[in-house]
């Protein structure tokens, strides 16, 4: 049995696709721990809810980024984390937390990256123009939403859209391919060559919105 370490920021409905998935497919693993940087972070009732650990790691009560990693560090290696899983997890990570769990840290992003790193995806993708949004799961490098991409979903932009009415459609998506992409990882059927996530089994690391 693998060990799942999700850290959360917030309402955590990628935490709970993945939760679910596991305990419903019957993967061989299990979520260990969800680990949130705030103590009001909605996912954390759902997760103690399912009998999973839950631990608040404040980011306000580190002077540093550092110390802060290091807290989070420590968290997640009491429950021997095989795979980390950021779920909404909205404080980014330093370079030596990163390379801690380099290959074991994996992130969503809810666009088709490399566009549109960083905060409001949603507007950004609507003020371009852009007729293709979607959502990107990846590994973790210190470059921030950058790293070798595991699986992605495309979702087409409709007329009269609006960053809320884009976000759920491609949080939808979100739901499909992050248990699918943590499902792969603890099956160990991803390799990454040349900076490229192969799928070893052959399966479409692409998820396209019906
Ligand atoms: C998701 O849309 C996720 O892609 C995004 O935050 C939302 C969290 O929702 N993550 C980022 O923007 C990270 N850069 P959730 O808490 O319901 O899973």
């Amino acid at each position: 049995m693998k060990n799942i370490v999700i850290m959360i920021s917030g309402r955590g409905s990628n935490m709970e696709a993945i939760v679910q998935r596991c305990a419903a497919e019957g993967w061989p693993a299990r979520v260990a721990a969800v680990i949130a940087n705030r103590a009001d972070a909605a996912g954390l009732r759902f997760a103690a809810a399912h009998g999973i650990a839950t631990q608040v790691v404040e980011h306000r009560a580190f002077a540093t980024r550092e110390a802060f990693d290091d807290a989070l560090a420590m968290a997640i290696d009491a429950h021997a984390a095989d795979l980390v899983v950021l779920a909404g997890f909205m404080r980014i990570l330093g370079a030596a937390f990163v390379r801690r769990y380099e290959g074991r840290l994996l992130n969503i992003h809810p666009s088709l990256l490399p566009m549109f790193p960083g905060l409001h995806t949603h507007q950004r993708a609507i003020d371009a123009g852009i007729k293709l949004a979607g959502a990107t799961v990846h590994f973790v490098t210190p470059e921030l939403d950058h790293g070798p991409i595991v699986i992605q979903s495309a979702v087409p932009l409709l007329a009269g859209d609006d960053a809320q009415s884009l976000s759920a459609r491609v949080l939808a998506t979100e739901h499909q391919i992050y248990p699918l992409a943590v499902r792969w990882c603890v099956e160990g059927a991803l390799r990454i060559e040349g900076g490229v996530v192969r799928q070893m089994q052959g399966a479409p690391q692409l998820w396209l919105a019906s």
